[in-house]
């Protein structure tokens, strides 16, 4: 049993799905949350820069001895995970792996389809997931671009929202995928319109929720999980504007977050 924070980080407010499902299993653990919401998005940038954020977002999270590190990014598990986890005595996890394990057990006719950032579509690490799972998949992968900063600027819902969604999401629907991952943590809060252009027969994985239910099982098989009887705290950490994420932060998890959020010079770590 270990008592200490669980640290969680995204470049943004996506990861905030990941927290909402940590909150929901894991009621009585602490949570620090870092979103480097002055740097977002990482989608667009190269291997070297989201490493090299990845890594100050982690010494960052490392400053409050924390036990259990999740990657609450796609981008970030795509282009980093495999490279820095040795690097560091905490343990890490990401979405990769989850969300693909997630989507081989939903999926019945064998046609995945994966949304994420540009960055995580070109790294190909989700359909290596999915195949390592279930090796005759057939996986077809789309980048959504324009999906985080609509998340971030809050515009979850709307025509011009609609519009962009049945642009990017068209090809995975005339490709009959029964499955789809939501690859970056961002694209669950866009549920309601994805779920309006592909119809209730496709399953929607979401990456962040299956990250934390995949940490959740990490953790207690390594000793970690907390025997805590009270809830637990979350402290919010970002790069940018406080009231912005606390505003939006707020909306999404159904809780007031605003007296918990801080600023951090993310730039020092
Ligand atoms: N939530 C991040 C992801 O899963 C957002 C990426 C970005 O900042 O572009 O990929």
């Amino acid at each position: 049993m270990d008592n200490r924070p669980i640290g969680i980080f995204d470049s943004g407010l996506g990861g905030l799905t990941c927290v909402k499902e940590v909150m929901k299993i894991m009621p009585n653990e602490d949570i620090i949350y870092f979103g480097d919401t002055g740097r977002v998005p990482y989608g667009t940038r190269s291997r070297d820069t989201v490493i090299k954020y990845v890594k100050q977002d982690i010494n960052f999270l490392e400053t409050f001895d924390i036990k259990y590190i999740i990657i609450a990014c796609g981008t970030a598990s795509s282009a980093a995970l495999p490279f820095i986890e040795e690097e560091y005595a905490t343990r890490i996890s990401g979405v990769l792996y989850p969300a693909a394990r997630g989507a081989v057990r939903a999926t019945k006719n064998k046609k995945i389809g994966v949304i994420g950032t540009s960055g995580t579509v070109k790294s190909g690490k989700y359909i290596e997931a999915i195949h390592e799972l279930l090796p005759d998949a057939q996986v077809f992968q789309k980048a959504c671009p324009l999906f985080v900063p609509l998340v971030e600027n809050g515009m979850t819902e709307g025509e011009a929202t609609r519009l962009i969604a049945e642009e990017y999401l068209k090809e995975l629907r005339d490709a009959e995928v029964d499955t789809i991952i939501l690859g970056c943590t961002h694209y669950p809060l866009l549920t309601d319109v994805i779920r309006e252009i592909v119809g209730e027969g496709v399953a929607l994985i979401d990456s962040g929720a299956a990250a934390a239910d995949f940490a959740r099982e990490d953790m207690e098989r390594l000793g970690l999980l907390s025997d805590k009887n009270e809830k637990g705290t979350a402290k919010f950490f970002v790069s940018d504007s406080t009231e912005n994420f606390s505003e939006l932060g707020s909306m999404f998890l159904q809780k007031e977050i605003d007296g918990d959020v801080s600023f951090t010079d993310i730039e020092k770590y």
